[in-house]
């Protein structure tokens, strides 16, 4: 049980970093290798082995492996850190690995690598599986009326799992299509990966690991026609001045209802820009 977009990027973010380790870097000719993505299924006690305070009785282990280049113990202990990156400047932001850190973490998982220079990395993401089915508080609406929907795609920023949920189930029932980021992070990573692609950013303003209002500038760097609307509960006037002033679109109150949100989307993409 877990966001299937989540899931994908964590992928993908190996998968990018696997490519790269094999490709040859003063060249950029991709070299002869092997990638290699696994799974299997590891039992409570074979996790504990490996990780003590693993507690859910059985895991889904996903391996992605590549032959490239390998890694020294001095970068090995700094991959996860934001902004580490050892590719040049303009190729790596150095988030890839913070982002996938960052949803394993949120799904009460665990990851592991093992390297060696030359020979080829593997990384392995253990993910505990759910028992029950989680079921997500989503009320039963009938779908939005005509003048709130849309074919855009929204990328949808927000560390609570409900209401994460319940606005995208929203948004999609609208029409949209959505793509998701629970912190600042990977609400980041996702937006350079899918700039062209996202119409708006909705952003909830208090995030883990980097806060709506340095997301919003960060995007703003990818993309300074990026249009964003910030949601927050209780906001410093002086902050709320600020970020207009810099761009941003809209700001809504929390707690929002699906509706006002999806007629405050319809302003700001309508908007001759
Ligand atoms: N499969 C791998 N083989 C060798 N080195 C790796 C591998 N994956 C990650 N690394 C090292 O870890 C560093 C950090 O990886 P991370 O994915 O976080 O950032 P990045 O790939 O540099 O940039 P970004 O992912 O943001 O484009 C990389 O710069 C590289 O040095
Ligand atoms: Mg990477």
């Amino acid at each position: 049980m877990m966001d299937p977009t989540q899931l994908h990027q964590a992928l993908l973010n190996l998968c990018v970093n696997a490519r790269d380790a094999i490709t040859d870097s003063s060249t950029g000719n991709l070299g002869r290798g092997e990638m290699r993505i696994q799974t299997t299924v590891i039992r409570s006690f074979e996790m504990r082995k490996k990780f003590s305070e693993a507690s859910a009785a059985e895991y889904v282990c996903i391996a992605v492996s590549d032959s490239g280049k390998g890694m020294d113990e001095e970068t090995k202990q700094k991959i996860f850190e934001p902004f580490f990156t050892t590719k040049e400047r303009g190729k790596g932001t150095g988030l890839g690995l913070s982002v996938v850190y960052g949803i394993i973490k949120d799904h009460r998982g665990h990851i592991e690598v093992e390297t060696e220079i030359g020979l080829g990395t593997t990384f392995r993401l253990y993910l505990p599986v759910t028992e029950a089915l989680a079921t997500p508080a989503v009320p039963q609406e009938e779908s939005a009326p005509d003048d709130l929907r849309g074919k855009e795609t929204i990328l949808l920023v927000e560390d609570e799992q409900n209401l994460l949920g319940l606005m995208k189930t929203a948004l999609e029932r609208a029409g949209y299509t959505v793509l998701t980021a629970a912190d600042g992070l990977s609400a980041i990573k996702m937006f350079s990966l899918n700039k062209d692609k996202i119409a708006l950013v909705l952003t909830d303003l208090g995030l883990p690991k980097l806060d709506g209002a340095a997301v919003f500038t960060s995007m703003k760097d990818i993309d300074p026609n990026v249009k964003i609307i910030l949601a927050s509960g209780y906001l410093d006037p002086n902050l709320k001045s600020n970020l207009l002033r810099s761009g941003a679109k809209e700001f809504i109150q929390k707690p929002y209802s699906p509706n006002l949100v999806l007629r405050k989307i319809r302003e700001v993409l309508d908007a001759a820009s």
